[in-house]
């Protein structure tokens, strides 16, 4: 992309309505734009980062072998009043009414979508374990929608759901759950420590969320502090074996981690020496819920079983958030210039800026760089504008690409462009052929 075509509305002025850094910096790198409280249009920089996360999302929820789908936005109210939750869901629930005076709604979750789907067409434990999910917009009216996507009304949710045939077969697909939000968090670039969470309304014993470290967090968070050193790293996990699952499980949960709805002080002290107790706050980015028979019960979704006695699945849901990731790992990977993106979900690989534009030698090498690196199948953002190599910095340092090459008559004379780092600030001088080489070598790896 050439910065010239495309539609990068940056601010220069912090906007005033954002209370958090990553709000400011989504609204000044023109990523977002408000429609109404807590409703946002994606601009396109913020679009292209929020595709970067939904396609790591898939791809591990197809490695551990969960299945993607699509269900609406809109549901019948019906499917709610069986649950019994069309009354107990509250204000939070956008509710309308189509031209024939029909209920419907704009769906919160799908627990009731995805087990009305299930018990239509599903028989036999033959055809479990099964697990169903969809990347989807979900509305919430909030009470207090704030901090932009962070807690929008409107907001992207992957959401899966697991069928089996007991309470065994159903923690194991919890397991794997974890499995994979461990590794799809830390291809984001984010650390996001599974913590022992309150079953709420939907009730369950096995339940964590997924949360991130930051000041600007909404929970309150309790854990001992050997937990932020586990690393899950490129290790292979066998998501049909049932040891090495529960193992990452073990290994990720029997430290002290709760938040504030089941921390208990009593337990913590006993648990936890003193010099590694911590108190912080985080940012939900996801939960892992296995409920037993509660909609499959209400809803009648039974499987025949291998005896030939009918009974009811058990199921599990499990969330991320999608969008509200963005705003999660602008938090933790921003500085005073602006944002730091993870090379995991960088909208761009790398910014080009060209010195002097109309400079022969300069123009003809930002072209070339540009091309080889189209060519290696990478996407650099070159800054082609007018512009002082001043403001064309600072665009680049606003909107976060983590490699900037830079171009310049005076390097040229000498063969060289210089390849900058966006968190460390450090830059060298490489041949531009070098610097291909090295940029394509650090996408390898990631
Ligand atoms: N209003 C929202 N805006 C953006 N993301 C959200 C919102 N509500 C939930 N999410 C995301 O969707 C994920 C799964 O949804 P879940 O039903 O667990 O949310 P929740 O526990 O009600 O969230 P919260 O406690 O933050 O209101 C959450 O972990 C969170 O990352
Ligand atoms: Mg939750």
């Amino acid at each position: 992309m050439r910065l010239t075509r495309y539609f990068l509305p940056v601010l220069k002025e912090t906007p005033s309505e954002a209370q958090i850094v990553s709000h400011r910096l989504m609204l000044r790198a023109g990523m977002i734009k408000q429609a109404s409280a807590g409703i946002y249009s994606w601009l396109p920089l913020g679009y292209k980062v929020l595709r970067r996360i939904e396609q790591i999302v898939h791809e591990e929820q197809i490695r551990a072998g969960h299945i993607p789908m699509l269900m609406p936005t809109i549901q019948s109210a019906d499917l709610w009043r069986e649950s019994g939750r069309y009354d107990d869901y509250g204000e939070e629930m956008l509710r309308i009414k189509d031209r024939h005076g029909r209920d419907m709604l704009f769906g919160p979750t799908n627990e009731e979508l995805i087990t009305d789907i299930f018990r239509g067409h599903v028989n036999s434990y033959k055809d479990l374990p099964l697990t169903l999910y969809h990347i989807q917009w979900k509305f919430r009216d909030e009470i207090r929608p704030r901090f932009g996507v962070m807690r929008g009304r409107e907001f992207l949710m992957k959401d899966g759901y697991n069928f089996d045939l007991d309470k065994e077969a159903a923690l194991h697909a919890y397991n794997r759950h974890l499995v994979s939000y461990l590794r799809s968090y830390e291809r984001m670039g984010l650390q996001a420590i599974p913590m022992r969470a309150d079953g709420g309304p939907i009730g369950g014993d096995y339940t964590h969320e997924f949360l991130v470290l930051a000041e600007t967090g909404e929970s309150e968070v309790f854990y001992d502090s050997e937990i932020t050193d586990l690393k899950f790293g490129d290790r292979a996990v066998d998501y049909d074996s049932v040891p090495e699952c529960q193992a990452v499980l073990e290994e990720f949960t029997s430290r002290y981690a709760r938040t504030d709805e089941t921390h208990d002080e009593a337990v913590f002290h006993e648990q936890v020496p003193e010099a590694r107790r911590r108190t912080a706050r985080g940012i939900e980015v996801g939960q892992i819920f296995y409920f037993g028979t509660k909609y499959s019960e209400a809803m009648g979704a039974t499987v025949v079983g291998p005896d030939g006695q009918r009974s009811p699945v058990h199921m599990g849901s499990h969330g991320i958030g999608v969008s509200r990731l963005l705003g999660a790992i602008i938090e933790a990977s921003h500085d005073d210039k602006g944002i730091i993106w993870p090379e995991g979900v960088t909208p761009f690989h790398c910014g080009i800026v060209n010195l002097k534009q109309g400079d022969a030698a300069a123009d003809a090498a930002c072209e070339g760089l540009y091309k080889a690196l189209l060519a290696k199948g990478l996407e650099p953002l070159y800054d082609d504008r007018n512009e002082r190599a001043g403001a064309k910095f600072a665009t680049m340092d606003l909107i976060g690409l983590p490699w900037r090459m830079t171009v310049g008559p005076r390097g040229l004379e000498k063969g060289v462009v210089e390849l900058t780092s966006r968190r460390t600030g450090e830059s060298e001088e490489l041949s531009p052929d070098a610097a291909i080489v090295r940029i394509s070598q650090i996408y390898a790896q990631i």
